[in-house]
C-alpha cells in the first residue's frame, strides 16, 4: 500500500499544532499557573520548554520521518528501525500506542461534554443556574452522578458522546490529508477567531461591580501574572511546569512521531517542529493565560478565584466560565463560543490520539484504513463505557494518571535515550537537519544528548521514589472505589498485554515472510 502523505507543509504544522492545542491550553494551563506562583511559574515553564519540550518535539519529528521511510508510522516499528539489533525495544514502543488509546478514551468523553454545553449555551438551558452550587449540580446531573430538574438520566450525555465519537471516527476514516489535515486547516483558524473574540470581551469587562472596584480586569491579569518568586524554591512547581509542557505540546505521548511519519524524506522537520510548538505556546500563554482567570477574577474577586482555581480545571471550565459569561450581554452566544472553542481544540487533539492505533493496524497488519478504523472504533467504544458509567468511581482520573503521569514520562525518556545514545548523536543531528529550513543552535546538540535525558531520568526517579508505594497500595483511593480502580488497572494490563502480543505476532509473521524469501 502506498504510504499516505500530508498535502502541504502548512497542513502538517497545523495538524501538529492542532494536536497540541487542546483543553490543556485553555483550562489546565491557567489553573497550573495561578496555583504555582503566577508569573513566576513561567520561569520553570520556559526552562522546561527549552530543555525538554523543544528537544522532544524535534526528536519526535525526526524519528517519525525516519521510521516512516521504512514503512512504520508507530513507535514499535520506529524504535526498531532506530535500534534494529535489539529485539525488545519494540515492546517499549507499545507505550506509544497504549498511552494515546488511554487518553483518547477519557478525552473524547470530556470533549463530548463541550459539544453538549455548546448546545445548552445557545438554548439557554443553564440560564437559571446563577451560582456555583447550581451550576455544579447542573454538571453533575449531566454526568449522571445525581438527578435533578435538568437531567434525570445520563441519556443526554450519552447522546453527545455518540455524536462526538462518530465525528472522530469519521475524520480518522477519511485519512491523513483528506481527514485530519482538512479538519485542522479549518478548525484552527476558527478556534483562533473565537479565542480573539472571547479575549476582547474579557479584556473589556472593566469593573462590572461598582461596589467592588478591586475586582477589575487589570487586577485579574495581575492575579494571574504577578510573580510570587518564592514559589521557585518548591520542587512541586518545577514538576507542575514540566508536566504542563509535556501535556500541552503533546510530546511523549506517541502521536507526533506518527504524524511525522507521513512526511517525505527531504521534508523539513526543524523549522516545522519549532513552528508547531510556537503556535501552541501562543495559544496557551496569550489566550489560556488571559481569558479564564481574568474573567473569574472580575466577578469573583481574589479569594473567590483562588478557591475556584484550587478546585481544578473542570470547575473553571464547566462551572465558573458559563456563570461568568451569563453575566454579560449576549451571554448565550459567548457561552457557545467558549464551549465550541474548546470542542474544536478537543477534536483536533483527539484525532491525533486515535491515529497511532489505526496506523499500527494499517502498517503492521496491512489492514485497509476502513478496517483499521473500524477495529479502533469498536475497541475504544467498549473502553469508553466504564469511563462514562463509573465516572464517580474515579475511572477517568485513573486513566489520566497512568497515561499522562506514567506512560508519557517513560516513553519520553526511552525515545530521548534511543535518539541521542543508541542511534547516536552524530547521526541524530544529521537526520534532524536533512532538508531543514533552519540550523538549530549547536547548544542543542549538548542539550539533546545530556540535558534532556538527565532531566527525564531525574523526573522519573523523583516520581518513582516519592509516589510508587502509595499508588500501588491505592492509599489515596476511597475504599468504596478500590474494586473499580483495581478492575481498571487489570484491564489496562490486559490491553498492554494484547498490544504487545500483536507486536510480537506481526514481527513473527514478517520474519517468516523474509525467511520464505518474500519481499520485506
Ligand atoms: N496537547 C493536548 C492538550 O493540550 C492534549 O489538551
Amino acid at each position: 500500500m502506498a504510504k499516505e502523505r500530508w498535502s502541504s507543509k502548512l497542513g502538517i504544522i497545523l495538524a501538529v499544532a492542532g494536536s497540541a492545542i487542546g483543553l490543556g491550553n485553555f483550562l489546565r494551563f491557567p489553573v497550573q499557573a495561578a496555583n504555582n506562583g503566577g508569573g513566576a511559574f513561567m520561569v520553570p515553564y520556559f526552562v522546561a520548554i527549552l530543555l525538554v519540550g523543544l528537544p522532544l518535539m524535534w526528536i519526535e519529528w525526526t524519528i517519525g520521518r525516519f521510521g516512516g521511510g521504512f514503512g512504520h508510522s508507530t513507535a514499535p516499528g520506529i524504535f526498531q528501525t532506530l535500534w534494529n539489533k535489539n529485539k525488545f525495544i519494540k515492546y517499549f514502543g507499545v507505550i506509544g500506542i497504549f498511552g494515546p488509546i488511554l487518553i483518547f478514551v477519557y478525552y473524547i468523553y470530556i470533549e463530548s461534554w463541550l459539544l453538549g454545553y455548546s448546545v445548552f449555551a445557545i438554548m439557554g438551558k443553564y440560564n437559571s443556574c446563577t451560582n456555583q452550587e447550581a451550576m455544579a449540580s447542573f454538571l453533575h446531573a449531566y454526568q449522571g452522578l445525581i438527578k435533578n430538574e435538568f437531567f434525570s438520566s445520563i441519556g443526554p450525555a450519552y447522546f453527545f458522546f455518540l455524536i462526538t465519537f462518530l465525528i472522530n471516527v469519521g475524520i480518522i476514516c477519511l485519512g491523513i490529508s483528506k481527514g485530519i489535515e482538512k479538519v485542522c486547516e479549518y478548525a484552527l483558524p476558527v478556534l483562533f477567531v473565537f479565542a480573539v473574540i472571547l479575549l476582547i470581551r474579557v479584556l473589556t469587562l472593566g469593573t462590572p461591580d461598582a461596589l467592588k472596584p478591586d475586582n477589575n480586569v487589570i487586577n485579574g491579569l495581575g492575579f494571574m501574572w504577578n510573580p510570587d518568586w518564592s514559589a521557585l524554591k518548591s520542587a512541586k512547581v518545577w514538576v507542575a511546569a514540566t508536566g504542563q509542557i509535556f501535556y500541552t505540546l503533546s510530546v511523549g505521548i506517541g502521536v507526533i512521531l506518527t504524524y511525522a511519519s507521513y512526511l517525505k524524506k527531504q521534508d523539513d522537520v526543524a523549522l516545522s517542529g519549532l513552528s508547531a510548538a510556537a503556535t501552541n505556546e501562543f495559544a496557551e500563554v496569550i489566550f489560556g493565560g488571559s481569558i479564564v482567570i481574568t474573567a473569574a477574577f472580575v466577578f469573583f474577586g481574589a479569594a473567590g478565584t483562588k478557591a475556584i482555581a484550587s478546585g481544578g480545571a473542570f470547575n473553571l471550565g464547566f462551572i465558573t466560565m458559563p456563570l461568568v459569561l451569563q453575566k454579560v450581554a449576549f451571554g448565550n452566544i459567548f457561552g457557545f463560543l467558549w464551549f465550541m472553542l474548546l470542542f474544536l481544540a478537543g477534536v483536533t487533539s483527539s484525532i491525533s490520539l486515535a491515529q497511532p492505533s489505526v496506523a499500527f493496524l494499517e502498517d503492521e497488519f496491512n489492514f485497509t484504513k476502513k478496517k483499521a478504523s473500524g477495529i479502533f472504533a469498536i475497541v475504544t467504544f467498549v473502553l469508553c463505557q466504564p469511563v462514562i458509567f463509573f465516572l464517580g468511581r474515579g475511572v477517568l482520573d485513573e486513566l489520566d494518571f497512568w497515561s499522562v503521569s506514567v506512560c508519557l514520562i517513560v516513553f519520553a525518556t526511552v525515545e530521548a535515550i534511543l535518539f541521542a545514545w543508541v542511534f547516536g548523536m552524530e547521526k541524530a543531528w544529521a537526520q534532524l537537519h536533512v532538508g531543514s529550513d533552519i540550523r538549530i543552535p549547536k547548544i542543542y546538540r549538548f542539550i539533546i544528548k545530556y540535558v534532556t535525558p538527565m532531566f527525564l531520568l531525574g523526573m522519573m526517579g523523583f516520581w518513582f521514589w516519592q509516589d510508587w508505594r502509595d499508588i500501588i497500595s491505592m492509599k489515596n483511593v476511597p475504599a468504596e472505589n478500590r474494586p473499580y480502580i483495581l478492575a481498571t488497572r487489570l484491564g489496562l494490563l490486559a490491553l498492554f498485554g494484547l498490544l504487545s502480543y500483536l507486536v510480537w505476532h506481526s514481527w513473527r509473521k514478517r520474519s517468516q515472510k523474509v525467511m520464505a524469501g518474500d519481499a520485506y
